[in-house]
């Protein structure tokens, strides 16, 4: 969703911006613009579209290398139609101030109404526009920029990141939160603000993160936290980033997603690293230590992350007979959900800034459930607000898509089942040993495969880029990896595709099928397989074409099989997952389609 980023310091401030924009591309967005402080007065450059466009606005605009502080934006349309007039930032009355914006103002109908009596006119849709006006008109009555703010975002019901600057100040920025995400990166001699670590790391990887209700004041040489209502100075821990800048580049791939793709092996190693006892084999989850074994777990997720939670039902199950539930975050926080004492709720994101599963998270602890946060950014809402937090490991996922942190989500989920067994002693020793050796082993496993992977998926996707649809069909744990298959085809290529459980596909989809109305089907070696044949004969005696993930040594009668190396039971699922990711980058590729950032979507949803 909307990127912001903020600067002040020594360097000319526009180019900094505009680089962190371009780190912050993958967030997802349709107009960007820019402001800064330029004699006096303030220039604001905005366009809708790519970066390039507002890149060639600024090079028209000439004399934009002076200014050494500035904020800029990408914006991901909520109130008011994509164009330039609607893109951030955005001035109030007198043009003084500007301000960019990320999240949601409830009641900005309201606030516009009261402004509009006072005699306030607006020229954008925006609701941040209706902020921005309400803190100038605040600002006419308070002795400083600070009260002025405090008091418009009291007024505020909603979701904001938000970052102001000043024609009368230059060199200075004011910026707060709520629920929507926003960093402070501590420089020598400069200062930024940014949704995202990314925007300012080539800079500084010294962070502090900013919490809900505290504003943020940023010169070239220093920065103070406030608590947004009362003002007073808060004291907050400067924390290091670990990650370095390469691991946010693309490293000779041709797209982010396909990087991150083949950095699977190393996720599913850095997952482990010192995790499994050396000598018992024995899961260690550290993290977890205190907390008893759910009587329920209760996974909420959105996406690709509810997917994974998906699978890891099966895998909980399975192995530890644990019960689990899954549900959609959105779903789930308007949903009065049931929850009682003893069981646990586990929330799984990626960014850890999702809107609806922060909800999720925050009504669990309401009512005093325990929740474990299975989260990847550090530092992140979701790492902060849950009781316990396991980090996936997966380092930073630019691509909209998601692809590697659902493979950490996997590899964790699949820790916790194992541990949950040991803990309950219902599996043994030597099924649990086989499947750590067998998750030890996957990084090698992939690295070999991977190469050949991608050649079957480079040549099924000229096959069948032509088609409209597609089915994707998996039976138990395969299921939640033809959901997930489905949901990455329609993501980049924007073909339509629809992921079903196999055995009820006679229910309903078998109606679709005819020749040009291709399946994806997974039909894996295992215990399920005579099962999903038998659904694949049904498809092919309608004339439906039939792709199939499948191990050597199977009888499987279907236009093309793509054989993936043969695993034990639930690890399949980590030479399938690349499978579909492949397959769907390829014909995303082939069909010219921005992969990365695919239309429509945000990588990090933080409205709901
Ligand atoms: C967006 C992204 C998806 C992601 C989902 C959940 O829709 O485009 O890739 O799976 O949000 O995000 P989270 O950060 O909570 O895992």
């Amino acid at each position: 969703m909307c990127g912001i980023i903020g600067y002040s310091g020594h360097r000319p401030a526009v180019p900094v911006c505009m680089e962190g924009l371009r780190r912050l591309e993958y967030r997802g967005y349709d107009s960007a613009g820019v402001a800064f402080p330029n004699r006096g007065g303030l220039t604001v450059i905005k366009e809708p579209g790519k970066l390039g466009m507002l890149e060639q606005a600024l090079e028209k605009a000439g004399n934009v290398l002076g200014a050494t502080s500035a904020l800029a934006h990408t914006r991901w349309a909520t109130h008011g139609v994509p164009n330039q007039v609607n893109a951030h930032p955005h001035t109030d009355a007198s043009g003084k101030l500007a301000m960019v914006h990320n999240g949601i103002i409830e009641n900005f109908a309201e606030l516009k109404q009261e402004l509009a009596h006072k005699g306030v006119t607006f020229q954008t849709e925006t609701d941040t526009e209706v902020l921005v006006k309400l803190v100038g008109e605040y600002r006419k009555e308070c002795a400083t920029m600070r009260e002025a703010l405090s008091r418009a975002l009291t007024r505020a019901e909603g979701a904001y990141a938000v970052v102001l600057v000043s024609a009368d100040h230059p060199g200075r920025l004011w910026a707060a939160r709520k629920q929507s995400p926003l960093v402070l990166g501590v420089g020598v001699g400069e200062n930024f603000l940014a949704s995202d670590v990314p925007a300012f790391l080539p800079y500084t990887r010294e962070v502090v993160f900013i919490d809900d209700g505290e504003m943020v004041i940023i010169d070239a040489d220093r920065w103070q936290i406030l608590d947004v209502a009362t003002l007073a100075p808060k004291e907050k821990e400067v924390k290091t980033i670990t990650w370095d800048v390469q691991s946010a580049q693309k490293g000779g791939y041709k797209h982010f997603m396909l990087k991150e793709i083949f950095e699977q092996p190393k996720v599913i190693r850095d997952c482990l690293a010192g995790r499994i006892g050396q000598r018992t084999q024995s899961v260690k989850l550290p993290e977890l230590e205190g907390l008893p074994l759910p009587g329920r777990l209760v996974i909420v997720a959105c996406g690709t992350s509810y997917y994974a939670g998906l699978w890891g039902k099966y895998v909980i199950e399975k192995l530890a007979r644990v019960p689990v539930d899954v549900a959609i975050a959105s779903e789930f926080r308007y949903a009065d959900p049931i929850l009682s004492e003893g069981e646990q709720v586990l929330v799984v994101s990626q960014s850890g800034e999702t809107a609806d599963t922060l909800a999720g998270l925050r009504l669990a602890k309401e009512q005093g459930i325990p929740v474990i946060g299975l989260c990847n950014v550090v530092g992140s809402s979701v790492a902060r607000e849950s009781d316990h937090v396991l980090y996936t490991q997966a380092g930073p996922e630019i691509s909209v898509a998601s692809t590697k942190a659902m493979c950490s989500q996997m590899v964790m989920l699949l820790l916790l089942a194992l541990s949950y067994a040991a803990r309950k002693g219902v599996l043994d020793e030597e099924e649990s040993g086989a499947l750590v050796r067998g998750l030890q082993e996957m990084p090698g496993l992939l690295e070999e495969s991977l190469p050949a992977m991608r050649e079957s998926a480079k040549a099924l996707a000229r096959m069948y880029a032509e088609a409209d649809s597609f089915l994707y069909l998996g039976r138990g744990a395969c299921y939640p990896l033809a959901l997930e298959g489905a949901l990455k085809l329609k993501e980049i290529s924007y073909i339509h595709a629809e992921g079903y459980a196999a055995g009820e596909m006679k229910h309903g989809p078998i109606a679709l099928i005819d020749p040009r109305f291709p399946t994806f089907a997974i039909a894996l070696a295992d215990d399920l397989f005579g099962k999903v044949r038998s659904n694949l004969i049904e498809v092919k005696a309608r004339g439906g074409k039939i792709i199939a993930l499948t191990n050597p040594g199977v009888e499987l009668e279907i236009d093309h099989p793509w054989f993936l190396p043969k695993v034990a039971g639930p690890l399949g699922a980590f030479t399938v997952l690349p499978a579909v990711q492949l397959f769907a980058y390829e014909i995303a590729d082939y069909l010219g389609k921005d992969v990365d950032q695919p239309r429509n979507l945000a990588k990090s949803v933080t409205v709901e």
